[in-house]
Formats: structure tokens, C-alpha cells, sequence
């Protein structure tokens, strides 16, 4: 079968042959529909983020994946039925974390990620996965499932940030979103269409026109451009956020999130940056955090109740909206398309089968 893959240092996927897995018990055999493309799949094949299997010379990649069961192989699911992967899975036969049903919370070490750390990704024309980690999703849902990873991410982060409000009466009126990339622009349309948050900021930084500053504005929130902004001035030149969510992977917004929030606010963190050193005044921040009863969460990952919510929340996404997020979705004879990066792409998938 066709798979999509990375080699160290190409710099670029590749299509390669590979054979087709066989389910072994309690897995079942699952035909890929689509496979969906993002900032973490950019990073693992510029070498920033993720490993390759043990043993292996190649990964193949893909972690944002729906697909049709081929094969049940005696599990509890149904051959025709529509499912989402999770992404964890446990090495060396498992550990607490998967026993509670909390891989997302698992240390390094204690997990691989399919497509990103230490195990193959869903880019290929079949993959096989232990039947707890395939989330069925409606027939209608199945041609934006590969929606369903991003947006639990956005589940799992929404709730630590919950929870670490959840000690006192906070209800969000004000959001910002820090990066107007996928992950960005899908928690901007959670924030405005499921969560109903009175007003919401995305920050980016490209020039109108843009169609992602086009897709802020039509979901009735205001862009701001860093270039402009500076994320420690949105407080003064828009107001302070009760909730900041940062999806840039720009490291400096980490810290500059505390500046941005009101007091007993929260900050949400899901970047993945590089190592960058640069001064900050720590002591100001410490104290900023402290006597404003300011929070800030990092979060990674999901688990299989946060794809369950995460099918909820893709069904009262606007159609408009998901149509114009999705700016390509491309068949194995042009896959290089579905991993450019020019000014008019904002969210792409891979087709490997028909939906
Ligand atoms: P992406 O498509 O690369 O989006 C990042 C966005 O941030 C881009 O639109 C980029 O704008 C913008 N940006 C970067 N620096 C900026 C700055 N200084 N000012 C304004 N905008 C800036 O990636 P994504 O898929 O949306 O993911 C976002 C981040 O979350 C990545 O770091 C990814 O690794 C991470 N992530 C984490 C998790 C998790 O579980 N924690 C899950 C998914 C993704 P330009 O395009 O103009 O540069
Ligand atoms: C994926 C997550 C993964 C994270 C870190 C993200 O793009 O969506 O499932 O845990 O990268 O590797
Ligand atoms: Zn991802």
C-alpha cells in the first residue's frame, strides 16, 4: 500500500510502498478516508519535533486521521463503521496512564505518538489500532473527521483551564487566541459558535488581505497583528483577557500571556517552540501572577472523552466556516499540495480513499 513518510533530513514527505499492517487481536484494520495536516506535522519534518520508530528509517506521518472499519477482527466494532484514531498509544505493552484512560497525561517515556513520537502516523491507504482508541463519528461528520484531533485539543486544554478557575465564580466574557494558524482558528470558532464567549481577539501576523483575517471577521472577532499589537498591549489598546489561548509556538507569548490576561484570568499554553533564549523580568511576572490570581496551563494532547466531545462540538461548527477553513484537500497524486505552506492555504488533507 502508499503511505506518506519523512526521512531524516529531507525535509519534505515522500510517497513510499510499505505493506499493509495486519490487525493483531483486539486491533481492527482500518481504511484511511482523510488524513488533515498541521504546524506539528511542519515541525517533525523540519526535524524540530518527533522520532522516528525504533528500528525504523523513516516515519511515516499523520496523526489527524478518520478512516472506515475493513476489518473488525472480533472487537466490538462494526466493518462500515466511521472512527477517529486517538493518538497515544503505550509502549512495551502499557502503563498507569492508558490503564486510567489518561495517555494525554502520561511523562515522556511512557508513550508514543502515532505519526509524531516513535511510532507511524495514519498517512497511508490502511492502519490497524487497538479498538479503544477508534472513536466512531457519525457518516455525515466523516469528511471533516480528520477535524476531530485538533479540535479535542482545544477539549483537553479548555477543561485544565476550567479547572484551574474552578475554585471561584469565573465565567470568560473576554478571549484571545494567540496564532491564527489551524489549531488557532478552530479554538476562535469553539470560542465564538460552542462556547459563546461575548467577545474574542485572534492575533497573527499577515497583512490584509488574508483569508484567515477574513475567517476571524466573519466569525465576529476582532484581528490584531503583533506587528502592531505587541500581546503585552492588548490590555490597553483592547482590553485584558479573562481567557488567553496561545497557539503560536512563539516562546516569548508564553510570558507575555500573564501581561495580556485580567486579574483571575487564565492562560493556555500549546505551543511547541524551539529552544530560544531571551530575558525576562521574572520577578515582575511572579509578582503579576500572584497578586492578580493569574493561572497559566500548559497542555498536550487528549484523550478518547475529549474526541467524543470534540465529534459534538465539530457538528455545530458552522458549514461556512468549516468550508473556508479547509482550503484543500488533495488525492495521493498531488500530497506535496496538502503540505505547502503559501499565503492562501489554511487547513489541508490528504485523501487516501473516497468518503
Ligand atoms: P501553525 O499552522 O504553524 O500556526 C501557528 C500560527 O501562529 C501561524 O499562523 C503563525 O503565523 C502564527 N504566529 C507565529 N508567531 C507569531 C507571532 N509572533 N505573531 C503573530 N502570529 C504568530 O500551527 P498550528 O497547527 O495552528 O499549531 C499551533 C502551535 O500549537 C504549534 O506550535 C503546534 O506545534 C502546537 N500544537 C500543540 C498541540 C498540543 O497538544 N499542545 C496540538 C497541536 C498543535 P505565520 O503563518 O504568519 O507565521
Ligand atoms: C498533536 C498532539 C500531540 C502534540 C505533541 C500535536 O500536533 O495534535 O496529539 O500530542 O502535537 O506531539
Ligand atoms: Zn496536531
Amino acid at each position: 500500500m502508499k503511505a506518506i513518510a519523512v526521512e531524516p533530513g529531507a525535509g519534505e514527505p515522500v510517497l513510499v510502498e510499505t505493506p499493509r499492517p495486519d490487525p493483531a487481536p483486539g486491533e481492527a484494520l482500518v481504511r484511511t478516508l482523510r488524513v488533515g495536516v498541521d504546524g506539528t506535522d511542519h515541525e517533525v519534518i523540519a526535524g524540530h519535533h518527533g522520532n522516528l520508530p525504533d528500528g525504523a528509517d523513516r516515519l511515516v506521518l499523520g496523526h489527524e486521521a478518520v478512516g472506515v472499519v475493513e476489518d473488525a477482527n472480533g472487537t466490538d466494532l462494526e466493518e462500515g463503521q466511521y472512527v477517529v484514531p486517538t493518538v497515544r498509544r503505550a509502549p512495551n505493552g502499557g502503563n498507569e496512564y492508558f490503564e486510567r484512560g489518561e495517555p494525554d497525561m502520561a511523562p515522556e517515556g511512557k508513550y508514543v505518538e502515532r505519526g509524531i513520537v516513535g511510532a507511524h502516523g495514519f498517512m497511508a491507504e490502511y492502519f490497524t489500532s487497538p479498538a479503544e482508541y477508534l472513536v466512531p463519528i457519525p457518516e455525515r461528520l466523516a469528511p471533516l473527521g480528520f477535524l476531530v484531533e485538533p479540535i479535542s485539543i482545544t477539549e483537553k486544554a479548555l477543561e485544565h483551564a476550567v479547572a484551574s478557575r474552578s475554585a471561584f465564580d469565573w465565567e470568560p466574557e473576554s478571549a484571545v487566541v494567540l496564532g491564527n494558524g489551524s489549531l488557532g482558528l478552530i479554538t476562535l470558532a469553539m470560542f465564538e459558535t460552542v462556547l459563546d464567549i461575548d467577545r474574542t481577539y485572534c492575533l497573527g501576523r499577515r497583512d490584509r488581505p488574508h483569508p484567515t483575517i477574513d475567517l476571524i471577521e466573519a466569525l465576529g472577532s476582532t484581528y490584531i497583528d503583533s506587528r502592531e499589537t505587541p500581546v503585552p498591549e492588548i490590555p490597553d489598546v483592547h482590553e485584558p483577557a479573562d481567557l488567553v489561548y496561545e497557539a503560536t509556538g512563539h516562546a516569548k507569548h508564553a510570558f507575555e500571556t500573564v501581561d495580556a490576561l485580567a486579574p483571575n484570568g487564565v492562560g493556555v499554553l500549546l505551543g511547541v517552540p524551539e529552544p530560544w533564549e531571551f530575558e525576562v523580568d521574572g520577578g515582575r511576572l511572579h509578582r503579576e501572577l500572584v497578586l492578580h490570581n493569574k493561572a497559566l496551563v500548559g497542555t498536550v494532547n487528549s484523550h478518547r472523552g475529549h474526541f467524543e466531545s470534540a465529534i459534538d462540538s465539530l457538528s455545530q461548527l458552522p458549514t461556512w466556516f468549516t468550508d473556508d477553513l479547509v482550503t484543500g484537500v488533495y488525492g495521493l497524486e498531488e500530497y506535496q499540495s496538502a503540505f505547502d505552506s503559501d499565503d492562501d492555504v489554511v487547513k489541508t488533507a490528504v485523501e487516501f480513499g473516497g468518503v
